[in-house]
């Protein structure tokens, strides 16, 4: 009695291996998140995320032009707004010549072709730490959209190639869309983070741009009432066909490892290019394991992307995409 069919074979060598391998990982799978500060020569080190930095603009250019050698070609931007600027409008987003606005500017002076995506969001210039505006303890929708749509317009005013928004207000992506072609931009794109979970892995995040929600009456403790229930899936179906309709170019999940079955489940159902942010907390979880000879930082670094263009992402947003290039060689 032999076995009738040998699936062993196929995986006898390691060239045999990369032959039938389905999926592969490469510098153009990847856009780099990197988050700005104010000031000069500053390179400060994340706490919750080894060896991830916040960025003064001079070190921006340097950083671009690096990615850029490594072949990688887009990067996400989000800013560390001082406390001195924020208020519950988040006024200082509108700002022209806000940090936002220069760090644009500069990555397109550094490197011309590179792609430039901005987060587009009220909580980092929010001194409650919210992604939209306030009012007796709740986020008031209709009125951070407005803002939304300004700010959307300021960043592609400044070259944004893509305006990101993060905040999951209903109606975002239509307001945006609208404001950009009235204004004459019409090449700006949208990616709509579209299936945003209230996700416990955005805790680095929140320390990197000292923007988690503060801790004071008639403010959220959280952001449960506008990011999603992570128990849900339908829902992120209907929030993703929604933004695709109200005009959004990329959708986005996110967390990523956690959400796969919710790409698999997306990717099957539209027909444009899906990305996947593998968020703060995923990076940190890695970092601390290896730090202790718990786990091998690069072997499962590289397994969860795989899982993760394996799932369906045509765009994966990570910290690890340096790390990544070079391992690649
Ligand atoms: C804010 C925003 C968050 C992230 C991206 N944009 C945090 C949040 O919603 O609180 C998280 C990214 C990460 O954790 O890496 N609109």
């Amino acid at each position: 009695m032999y076995p009738l069919i040998r699936n062993r074979r196929l995986r006898s060598s390691e060239a045999i291996r990369s032959l039938v391998r389905e999926t592969i990982i490469s510098p153009s799978d990847f856009l780099v998140p990197l988050f700005v500060v104010e000031g000069k020569g500053i390179k400060e080190e994340i706490a919750s995320m080894p060896n991830y930095y916040r960025l003064s603009l001079d070190n921006l250019t340097k950083e671009v032009k690096e990615l850029w050698k490594m072949g990688l070609r887009s990067v996400l931007l989000f800013v560390k707004v001082p406390d001195n600027l924020k208020d519950n409008q988040g006024s200082e987003a509108l700002n022209e010549n806000g940090l936002m606005q220069l760090a644009i500017k500069t990555v397109k002076n550094a490197c011309p072709e590179m792609l430039v995506m901005t987060d587009v969001a009220l909580d980092p210039y929010s001194s409650y730490g919210h992604d939209g505006i306030v009012a007796d303890g709740q986020i008031l929708n209709d009125e951070s959209v407005e803002v939304l749509a300004e700010m959307s317009v300021s960043h592609a005013k400044a070259g944004a190639d893509f305006v990101a928004p993060s905040d999951m207000m209903d109606g975002r992506i239509l307001s945006i869309r609208e404001a950009l072609e009235d204004e004459g931009y019409t090449n700006t794109g949208i990616m709509a983070y579209s299936a945003k979970y209230a996700s416990a892995f955005y805790g680095p995040f929140r320390d990197a741009l000292d923007s988690a929600p503060v801790d004071i009456k008639n403010v959220p403790k959280d952001k449960k009432t506008y990011q999603m229930d992570f128990a849900n899936r339908f829902e992120a179906i209907r929030e993703t066909q929604m933004d695709i309709e109200e005009g959004a170019d990329i959708v986005m999940v996110k967390p990523g490892l956690c959400y796969l079955d919710i790409v698999r489940e997306i990717k099957n159902e539209v027909d444009v290019p899906v990305a996947v942010y593998q968020v703060s907390g995923e990076y940190a979880m890695v970092k601390a394991a290896a730090e202790k000879g718990w786990l091998d930082h690069d072997a499962v670094m590289m397994e969860q992307l795989i899982a993760i263009k394996r799932a369906g992402a045509n765009i994966i947003a990570s910290y690890f995409a340096k790390d990544v290039v070079k391992l690649l060689g």
